[in-house]
């Protein structure tokens, strides 16, 4: 489902500072797989060309199912990106806007109608256990309670794949656990989810592939992973 083919990239003209070496990678429709690695190693950097936000330089190839996403026409990009759920560490919430509106807006812009953004919100708030939160701000929320909305509007649009980057870099324990164990239910779903982390315990717990980036390179790739570095 998901290819990179002699991926490499370089930021400014130094090709020494390379922030990803020939990269090559499958990853198959309805797999849970974690990127680890040290900060600054590249993990971001190779989710974000997934979306189109970063390209590899010349001879790299991204492919989502039969689509080369580096040659994605800047103006139908934002089409890719339905199909995609993207979260982060930091939430990206409309603070202005509550709970409910969050989701419902992020489906308005991406032309549900009426009839189906008062159909899905309730559920997809529900789905992610947040529904009594449903007229809260932002600013009214625990960390993991926002983590929880924004996954709920990643959703919206019934991506095929969910990206994670750093979900719980904000979360203490307890939320980080019930982060986690959310996103595997949303792959038990059949979503393919691809998660970011720096999190041992995290990567340990879930038993599933995970891929070791340093310094820009895979250096390791395991079908049941466990964090070495
Ligand atoms: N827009 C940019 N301009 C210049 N250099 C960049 C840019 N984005 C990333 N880099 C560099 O590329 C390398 C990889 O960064 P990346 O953000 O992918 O790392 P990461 O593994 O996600 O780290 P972290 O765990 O801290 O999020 C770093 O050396 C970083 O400084
Ligand atoms: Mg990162």
């Amino acid at each position: 489902m998901i290819r990179f083919k002699n991926v490499s990239k370089s930021f400014g003209k130094d090709s020494h500072n390379s922030a990803l070496k020939n990269i090559n990678l499958e990853i198959g429709a309805g797999e849970f797989v974690s990127f680890i690695g040290a900060s600054g190693a590249g993990k971001s950097t190779m989710l974000k060309m997934l979306i189109g936000e970063s390209k590899p330089d010349n001879g790299g190839e991204i492919w989502i199912e039969d689509i080369r996403v580096d040659k994605v026409k800047s103006e139908f990009l934002p089409y890719l990106r339905r199909r995609i759920g993207v979260i982060f560490q930091d939430f990206k919430l409309l603070q202005s806007r509550t709970v409910y509106e969050n989701v419902s807006l992020a489906m308005e812009v991406a032309g549900a109608s009426k009839k189906e953004i008062q159909r899905d919100v309730p559920k997809l708030l529900d789905l992610v256990g947040i529904a009594s939160k449903a007229d809260s701000y932002p600013n009214e929320l625990s960390g993991g309670q926002k983590q929880r909305v924004s996954i709920a509007r990643a959703l919206s649009h019934n991506p095929i794949l969910l990206i994670a980057d750093e979900p719980t870099g904000n979360l203490d324990k307890a939320n980080t656990y019930d982060i986690i164990t959310l996103l595997l239910k949303i792959h038990n779903s059949g979503t393919t989810v691809l998660l970011a982390t720096h999190n041992q315990e995290v990567v340990d717990k879930l038993k599933k592939r995970v891929i070791t980036v340093q310094n820009g390179e895979v250096v390791l790739d395991q079908e049941v992973g466990k964090y070495y570095i």
